[in-house]
C-alpha cells in the first residue's frame, strides 16, 4: 500500500513538474524575466497560477520604423470612469481602496544623500533618474507599483526624475489610468512620457527578441534622442509588471551608487507552488558563467531552491543578504547607469551573427561587460514578486529590505572582478544547454562597425 501511494504520488509529481514545465517552457523561452513577454493562456490542469499569468496575450510592441509618437487610440469611457480611484491610489500611499503589499516606512536617512546633485560644482538642472517601464494588462499592480515609483520620485525630487511609460494593447483600463495619470504628474512637476502600441511582437513572423528591445528602446526614447537633456550621472530604474516597496527602489539606487556599481538588480521570485522559485533564470548568469539554478536538459526546475549550487561565493554572500557581482541580470526591477546609452554606446538590441539565441536583457549585459561597465550586482535584499498577493508572501519569508539594512555588516562591498567569466551558459532552450565564449559574436560585430566607420 505504502508502496502504492508513493507511486502515485511520485506519478503526481512527476506530472506536476510536467505542467509546471509546459507553463514556463512551452510558452517558448519568451516568457523569461520578463512579464511583458506573457503569452497566451494555456490550460494548466492543477497548477495555480498567479492570474495576472493567465491574462494572456504578449502586449506591446513596436517596430523602428512605426514607432508610435502620439497615441493612436482613444480611451474607453467606462474603463475612463474607474480611473480616478487609481490615480488616488497612485498618488496616496495611506489610500486603501485596493489590496497592495503593505510597505513601511523606509529608513529614509540612509537615502538622503541621493538627493544631492552628484557634483555641486556643476549643479546640473538635467534629471538624473529615469523611470522606464513596458506595461500591458496590468492595472491590478498599478496601484502598488506606480505609487511606490511616485513615492520614490517624491523623495528624490520630481525635478531629478522623469517617469516614462509604454503600454500596449491592454483592455483593463491600464491605458486609461497611465494616460489620466498625465496631469497629476504635470502637477507634482515630474517629467512624462508615455506612449502606446498595438503591434503584437507574437505575431507569426515577428522577430520576438527584437520587438522587445524595441519596446525597451522605445520607453529610454528620450534618454536616447536627447542626450544633453539629462545628467551624465543619470540611473535608469527599468521595473517589470511587479509588485514592490519605495525602499526597494531606493536600495537598488543607493546600492549602485554605494558599490560603484554599472547596474542592480532585485531578485524575482514565482510562486508556481507553495514555495516560491527564482525567477529570470533565462537572464541571470553568475561570474562562474552559470545559470542561477541548475536546469537539467528535461527543463525540470527541481533544483530550483538550490541557488548557486556550483558557486560558494555568491551562495555564501546570497545567505547573508549582501550584494554580490554577476555576469548578467534584470530580475523584474534594475537600476543600471544611462551613461553609455547617453554617449549612444549600447541600445537593446537582438542577438546579431554568431551569438546564441538569448534574451535583450541578457545581450544588454554582455554589451556593459564589452565597453567596460561589467560591475553588474545582484542586491539579494530586494525581493519582489509579479502580483501584490504573491509579493506579501515572499516579504513575509525573505524580509523587508529595512530588516536586512539593520543586519548590514561591514562585509557589504563587493570585492569587484574585471574580468567577465571566460565562458557563459548558452541555453536557446533547456535541451540545447552549452557554455560559450562570454564575447561569442562580438569581435565581428564591432569589426564590421570599424569598416563601415561607425
Ligand atoms: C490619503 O488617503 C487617506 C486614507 O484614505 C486619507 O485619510 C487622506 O486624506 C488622503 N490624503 C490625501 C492628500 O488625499
Amino acid at each position: 500500500m505504502a508502496n502504492l501511494r508513493s507511486l502515485r504520488l511520485l506519478f503526481k509529481a512527476t506530472a506536476l513538474l510536467a505542467a509546471i514545465f509546459l507553463l514556463i517552457f512551452g510558452f517558448g523561452i519568451l516568457r523569461y524575466s520578463d512579464r511583458v513577454l506573457r503569452m497566451q493562456p494555456i490550460s494548466t490542469g492543477n497548477v495555480n497560477h498567479a492570474s495576472a499569468e493567465t491574462s494572456g496575450g504578449v502586449h506591446i510592441a513596436t517596430s523602428p520604423t512605426t514607432a508610435p509618437t502620439g497615441l493612436p487610440r482613444k480611451a474607453n469611457d467606462n474603463l475612463l470612469a474607474q480611473a480616478p480611484e487609481y490615480i488616488h491610489a497612485i498618488l496616496n500611499a495611506s489610500d486603501s481602496t485596493f489590496p497592495r503589499l503593505e510597505c513601511p516606512q523606509p529608513d529614509l536617512d540612509r537615502y538622503d544623500y541621493l538627493k544631492d546633485p552628484p557634483d555641486q560644482s556643476e549643479a546640473s538642472q538635467h534629471p538624473r533618474f529615469f523611470f522606464a517601464l513596458d506595461l500591458h494588462q496590468c492595472i491590478h499592480l498599478l496601484p502598488r507599483l506606480l505609487g511606490s515609483i511616485v513615492e520614490a520620485i517624491k523623495f528624490l525630487g520630481p525635478e531629478n526624475c522623469v517617469l516614462s511609460t509604454v503600454e500596449g494593447r491592454s483592455d483593463d483600463g491600464t491605458f486609461e489610468v497611465l494616460d489620466e495619470l498625465r496631469s497629476s504628474l504635470q502637477a507634482l512637476r515630474v517629467k512624462y512620457f508615455f506612449q502606446t502600441s498595438d503591434i503584437n511582437p507574437t505575431a507569426p513572423g515577428t522577430n520576438r527578441i527584437e520587438t522587445l528591445a524595441d519596446l525597451r528602446n522605445l520607453a529610454l526614447q528620450d534618454l536616447l534622442a536627447h542626450p544633453a537633456h539629462y545628467d551624465p550621472d543619470t540611473t535608469v530604474i527599468f521595473l517589470n509588471d511587479i509588485a514592490l516597496c519605495m525602499e526597494d527602489i531606493l536600495e537598488l539606487i543607493h546600492q549602485r551608487k554605494w558599490q560603484g556599481a554599472d547596474q542592480t538588480c532585485a531578485m524575482d521570485w514565482t510562486y508556481v507552488g507553495d514555495n516560491p522559485t527564482f525567477y529570470d533564470v533565462w537572464i541571470a548568469r553568475g561570474m562562474t558563467g552559470d545559470t542561477f539554478f541548475k536546469i537539467p536538459d528535461d527543463g525540470s526546475w527541481d533544483f530550483a531552491w538550490n541557488l548557486f549550487w556550483n558557486d560558494d561565493k555568491a551562495r555564501a554572500r546570497l545567505a547573508a543578504a549582501k550584494p554580490f557581482q554577476v555576469f548578467s541580470c534584470w530580475n523584474g526591477v534594475t537600476a543600471f547607469t544611462a551613461k553609455p546609452l547617453l554617449d549612444g554606446r549600447i541600445r537593446f538590441r537582438a542577438r546579431g551573427p554568431g551569438e546564441c539565441f538569448q534574451g535583450e536583457p541578457k545581450l544588454f549585459a554582455k554589451d556593459l561587460w564589452a565597453k567596460g561597465y561589467g560591475k553588474i550586482a545582484v542586491v539579494p535584499s530586494v525581493n519582489v514578486e509579479y502580483s501584490d498577493e504573491a509579493a506579501k508572501k515572499i516579504k513575509a519569508l525573505k524580509g523587508y529590505v529595512a530588516r536586512h539594512v539593520v543586519n548590514e555588516g561591514d562585509d557589504g562591498r563587493i570585492d569587484w572582478e574585471t574580468k567577465p567569466p571566460e565562458k557563459v551558459k548558452c541555453m536557446p532552450d533547456y535541451q540545447h544547454q552549452a557554455f560559450v565564449d562570454w564575447d561569442e559574436g562580438l569581435r565581428s560585430r564591432f569589426l564590421g562597425k570599424q569598416k563601415n566607420g561607425r
